[in-house]
């Protein structure tokens, strides 16, 4: 393929933490299926960033295969796209030291993500989540990747990714591509169903906050029934003053396709309590099909370590000729 014909490379990742849920499935999941035809994709299992916390290991291990399988369900096409899981090509912590031997402490000390999380940590902040936005430079850098999906609150460390490639160029000739991050469109920023004033989180110590992909019908009907309302009464989009219903309407938008005039209107003078119900089964009918896409996923074991073992594969050549180049441009003799 001729240069003007290659795509350009596409990567993003989740950590196998929490549960992907509906926010998930809306902000990246969803969008992610969307740009496989045009873009060289890349989709990654970030287990090694999930034990920046204490995890239990029977726990990680089930929850990357059901990570990596609901990437499937959601329409990740493992044949267009290289999905892998990261602690499988160990490429990425080979470069993640040589990037930290090129990153600040001062810089990394100024990244609010890591203020947030070691504040919940007590005393013992373990040193990798400090580490943390390196080893996310080096899943970027290792693939020349010039696009990366990301929400909000990784907009810092793009920027970090950016200032280690430009600084690695500048020290030893170009060696990195330096990422643009790629937003997805506005109003895909879902609310946590308790709080509608911070973000659903798949990590949330509340499961009633978050729809999960894997919630049974039943389940979802009832987190949505008990999802905290306004203090009003009309079903409107203000996320101001009414920021649980507002949440409601973007979720019940996202899923259904119908504009939020449209359900605006079709509500007018009918109570929550009908919406919400609408709302729920909006969730329920979106999931099935993933649900069901999973299952058949996650029972086929010989399919499942084949497409593990095709994507370390791929990703592996592809980070070797990244790797090798960056050792030669430090200085390190070639392994003969
Ligand atoms: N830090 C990202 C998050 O929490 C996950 C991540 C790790 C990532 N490596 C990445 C995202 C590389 C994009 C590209 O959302």
């Amino acid at each position: 393929m001729s240069d003007s014909e290659r795509k350009p490379v596409l990567l993003s990742g989740i950590q196998p933490s929490g549960n992907l849920m509906i926010g998930n499935l809306i902000g990246a999941l969803r969008s992610w299926a969307e740009l496989q035809d045009r873009y060289d994709c890349l989709f990654v299992v970030v287990d090694l960033h999930a034990i920046t916390v204490p995890q239990e290991p029977a726990e990680l291990r089930r929850r990357c295969l059901d990570f990596l399988c609901l990437y499937l369900a959601c329409g990740i096409d493992p044949v267009k796209s290289t999905v892998f899981v990261q602690s499988h090509v160990p490429a990425h912590s080979e470069l993640a030291w040589l990037l930290g031997c090129h990153t600040y402490m001062g810089e990394l000390s100024r990244m609010t993500q890591f203020k947030d999380k070691s504040k919940k940590q007590g005393e013992n902040i373990r040193s990798g989540l400090f580490f943390y936005p390196v080893l996310m430079a080096a899943d970027i850098l290792l693939y020349g990747a010039d696009l990366v999906p990301v929400g909000d609150d990784q907009r810092q460390h793009l920027e970090i990714t950016r200032d280690i490639a430009q600084r690695f160029n500048q020290l030893y000739g170009d060696v990195f591509t330096v990422p643009e991050a790629y937003f997805p469109k506005v109003g895909a920023r879902i609310m946590s169903l308790t709080d509608p004033t911070s973000k659903m989180s798949k990590s949330d110590e509340n499961p009633r906050s978050y729809v999960a992909l894997l919630d049974a019908p039943d389940v979802i009907r009832g987190k949505i029934r008990r999802a905290v309302t306004d203090s009003g009464t009309e079903v409107r989009f203000a996320p101001e003053s009414q920021p649980a219903i507002s949440n409601l309407l973007q979720i019940h938008a996202a899923l259904s396709g119908e504009s939020i005039p449209s359900l605006e209107s079709r509500f007018t003078g009918k109570g929550y309590a009908d919406f919400k119900e609408e709302v729920a089964e909006v969730v329920v009918r979106a999931v099935a099909p993933i649900q069901e896409r999973y299952r058949q996923l996650r029972t086929d074991k010989a399919g499942l370590e084949a497409i593990l073992g095709d994507g370390a594969a791929r990703a592996e050549r592809r980070a070797r000729r990244i790797l090798d180049k960056v050792k030669r441009k430090v200085g390190f003799i070639p392994r003969t």
